[in-house]
């Protein structure tokens, strides 16, 4: 059973969410809805989640102790990671300890912060289908790999790096070391690890957004969204819309790929099935085949969608399922989401257009507040529905296209 508190009283019920960007800052607002004590964590000032949550802290979340010492001052009842950068051996540490709750779970944190651990997870342990692919350290181990079995065309991501950053497509011999050369720089911390996957030459790709939740009798039940469906450009979702329609065959596998996978990731430390919390389940489609890409143990940022889309969004059902509370992952209208990125970089951007934007009918904003703008940092999105997903589509790219972010 569930008892929530009132927040700043000694009756509270606290969460901390590590990593406060526009996804946290979403499920900071669907806690603040319920009524929980929110403490916003990141590593720089005035993240867009901390300018809605109770209490702003700023660490360097990847540091142990700097975690250790903040999650043992605050003392929060759950502890929620929106990032993958982060120290989660002291996560687990501190899991084991029975100082804290992780969500879903440390180890699934843990599993997830690099691409090795998860996809050895799938592959060889679940034995789910993914691309063919081998992790390297050095140039000349890149390219026997490629030489070895892997083949042209293939991608490089560094092990550790999100949102397409240090990641390449190579079609041929001439493009191996300009690949190797990227990720070096492109990584998040600086070890040459790398990997390399067969390109999959699919019809489309899909987030399956996959929530685990308790249900009547207190046991955890798996609940699935409608597919979204999305464009990735160099590794960066610009356009997202749900739902992207499939086979049978083909959403059947895909459901059962993602409870492989979140049913394993929900196992806690102690082996027990207590995980709960929405993951964003990547996948690939060709007819009626599917192969398992990544999954992350949060909100998608493909699945800022369901603001417009669902009865509860994702941010919602997350808030819910970490609290214990049922959730509703039912569809209220097909829609669309379109990036709005900062094209300068500049501090404390203006955004003109926006009147224009919200004339497109049936359309919505959302514009994260951060501080500083990049030329391809993600700003806001444009949201939209109609009954006719192609139509929803065009309204949100409509829409993202007339806001014009600005230096001031
Ligand atoms: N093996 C692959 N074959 C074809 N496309 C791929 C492959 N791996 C990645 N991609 C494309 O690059 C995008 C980003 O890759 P992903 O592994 O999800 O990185 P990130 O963790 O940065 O999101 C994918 O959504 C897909 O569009
Ligand atoms: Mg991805």
């Amino acid at each position: 059973m569930t008892t929530l508190g009132t927040p700043l009283s000694p009756h509270t019920t606290k969460v901390m969410l590590l990593g406060s960007g526009e996804l946290g800052k979403e499920v900071l607002i669907a806690l603040q809805r319920l009524g929980v004590e929110t403490i916003a964590v990141d590593r720089y000032e005035n993240a867009p989640g901390q300018q809605v949550a109770h209490h702003a802290r700023t660490i360097t979340m990847s540091d142990p102790a700097q975690l250790k010492a903040l999650i043992e001052a605050e003392r929060p009842h759950l502890v929620v990671p929106e990032i993958e950068a982060i120290a989660t051996p002291t996560l687990q540490e501190l899991e084991a300890a029975g100082a804290v709750r992780v969500i879903p779970t440390a180890r699934a944190a843990r599993l997830t912060m690099d691409r090795e651990g998860i996809r050895r997870l799938a592959a060889e342990t679940l034995g789910l289908p993914t691309s063919p692919y081998k992790f390297c350290d050095s140039l000349a181990e890149l390219q026997a790999a490629i030489d070895g079995g892997i083949g042209y065309p293939c991608i490089v991501k560094p092990v550790m790096s999100s949102s397409g950053k240090g990641q390449s497509k190579i079609d041929g011999p001439a493009d191996v070391q300009k690949a190797w050369d990227y990720a070096m720089a492109g990584g998040r911390v600086s070890h040459g690890r790398v990997i390399v996957e067969g390109f999959i030459d699919f019809d489309y790709e899909i987030t399956l957004l996959t929530v685990r939740a308790s249900g009547q009798g207190g046991q955890v039940e798996t609940h699935f969204c409608d597919p979204i469906g999305h464009v990735q450009v160099s590794g960066d979702y610009v356009e997202s819309w749900q739902p992207q329609p499939m086979t049978p065959a083909a959403l059947q596998k895909s459901r059962e790929i993602a409870r492989a996978v979140t049913d394993n990731l929900g196992q806690g430390l102690d082996g027990q099935p207590s995980g709960r919390g929405l993951f964003g389940v990547e996948l690939f489609v060709k007819g009626d085949d599917v192969w398992f890409s990544e999954v992350s143990p949060r909100p998608h940022d493909t699945g800022m969608v369901t603001m417009i889309t669902q009865w509860q969004n994702e941010f919602e059902l997350h808030a819910r399922a970490i609290l214990g509370l049922p959730v509703n992952t039912a569809l209220k209208s097909p829609g669309a989401s379109a990036v709005i990125y900062g094209g300068v970089d500049a501090q404390g951007i203006v955004f003109e257009g926006v009147e224009e934007a919200l004339a497109v009918p049936n359309s919505e904003l959302r514009l994260f507040g951060k501080p500083e703008s990049f030329v391809k940092r993600r700003m806001g999105v444009a949201l939209a529905h109609d009954a006719d997903v192609q139509q929803a589509r065009q309204s949100a790219k409509l829409a993202a296209s007339k806001v014009r972010p600005r230096a001031a």
